[in-house]
């Protein structure tokens, strides 16, 4: 009734109407903006928490959803150009299709569609797909992903304040999957240097090519298998390269030696570990990849080097790193023997564990993974391990 002014009217009431009206709109327009800063505010509070990409992105797409009030929605990421965009990964939300080729072809024409659309478009109807909202998502201009949300009913439409709110949902996706190729991009990259320091190093002894893959590789089965932890499992990869990258500094003559090694010379092979340290060094590497580097020939018993240290102070990265190197060293040939059978290898082990030199408990996940076949590189299985008991 407040809107209404009953005739005859005066001068007062209209004016009391008008103010009203006008107080309904501010609210109104602050209840829009309050919509935005929350959707905002959820977002970058999503962004802030320590999340995997996929789970930020799962995130972002319930808040979507709720802010919506969308009955399904798709958060697709896009790779290759314009005319050879594929699906590279996709979440989806009571998803309105059977199958997922039928979603990556709607998404991949939708996103055609919206080429050269920077905000939120509501679209009434799209391959079947209903009434429903969608964002392109853009990083550096390049259309990345694509967020959809679909409403059930046609008759319920979507608000200006909801595409506003979705737009800035989405702008924080973008940007976080762009930081999140990068990282990879750059890890990648990192890698590949790694790898090439890698290959010069076991260029110098033909003996040991191959050896820090393998101990790369086995410790972040091991690592895996006894769930340390995504950042571990990571950092095992890196170790396992490195860990003998100081090698490049040893002499060849000392390196490629057949005779037994003099103290002298022993010595100087024991300052790989310093210099592997000194080259991991100015890498921006996790604490405990720079301890499993500098520590892989340390000892529970003390008895290691370079600076003897025993027990807990050895980190899990380090005690796995050493377990696995020694695997591999005795199944391996060397220049100053042949490689023994994994049967012999976990006797020396098994020796090593009882003098409480290694750990017992790791040495024991290996064996396990070797007996099961597990440790063969690329994932296969390897026969010649099947012998164990
Ligand atoms: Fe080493």
């Amino acid at each position: 009734m407040d809107n209404y002014v009953l005739k005859p009217f005066s001068l007062d009431a209209l004016e009391h109407v008008v103010k009203l009206s006008l107080e309904r709109q501010n609210l109104a327009r602050e209840n829009v903006n309050l919509k935005e800063s929350l959707a905002l505010y959820r977002a970058s509070e999503a962004l802030e928490a320590p999340l995997e990409l996929s789970e930020y992105l799962e995130m972002v797409l319930n808040i979507a959803v709720g802010e919506l009030g969308g009955h399904s929605a798709h958060l697709v990421l896009f790779t290759g150009s314009q005319e050879k965009r594929k699906v590279e990964e996709r979440i989806d939300l009571n998803p309105s299709m059977d199958t997922d080729s039928l979603i990556d072809d709607a998404m991949i024409q939708l996103a055609a569609t919206l080429e050269n659309e920077s905000g939120a478009v509501v679209i009434t109807d799209y391959e079947n797909l209903g009434p429903l909202m969608a964002l392109p998502l853009r990083a550096g201009g390049d259309l990345v992903g694509l967020l959809a949300v679909q409403r059930r009913l046609a008759s319920q439409k979507f608000t200006p304040a909801q595409a506003k709110a979705l737009s800035i949902i989405g702008s924080g996706a973008a940007v976080a999957i762009k930081n999140a190729r990068l990282y990879n991009s750059l890890q990648e990259q990192y890698l590949g240097a790694i790898r090439a320091l890698v290959t010069a190093v076991e260029a110098k002894d033909p003996f040991t090519r191959g050896h820090s893959e393998k101990t790369a590789h086995y410790a972040q089965m091991i690592a895996r298998e006894i769930e340390a932890g995504q950042d571990i499992e990571d950092g095992m990869r890196v170790a396992g390269l490195l860990h003998d990258a100081g090698k490049i500094g040893v002499p060849e003559s000392i390196l490629l030696k057949k005779g037994p090694l003099t103290d002298e010379e022993y010595e100087i092979i024991k300052g790989h570990v310093i210099m592997s340290a000194r080259i991991a060094g100015p890498l921006p590497l996790p604490e405990n990849v720079l301890h499993a580097i500098s520590e892989h020939h340390e000892m529970l018993d003390g008895s290691g080097y370079p600076d003897g240290l025993a027990g807990d102070e050895i980190s899990l990265s380090s005690r796995l790193i050493a377990v696995v190197d020694i695997y591999d060293a005795l199944t391996s040939d060397r220049v100053y023997r042949d490689r023994t059978t994994p049967e012999h290898a976990f006797g020396e082990l098994g020796k090593m564990v009882r003098e409480g030199k290694i750990d017992g408990d790791l040495v024991e996940v290996l064996r396990k993974l070797v007996v099961e076949g597990k440790m063969g590189q690329d994932g296969q299985s390897s026969s010649s391990f099947l012998s164990i008991e």
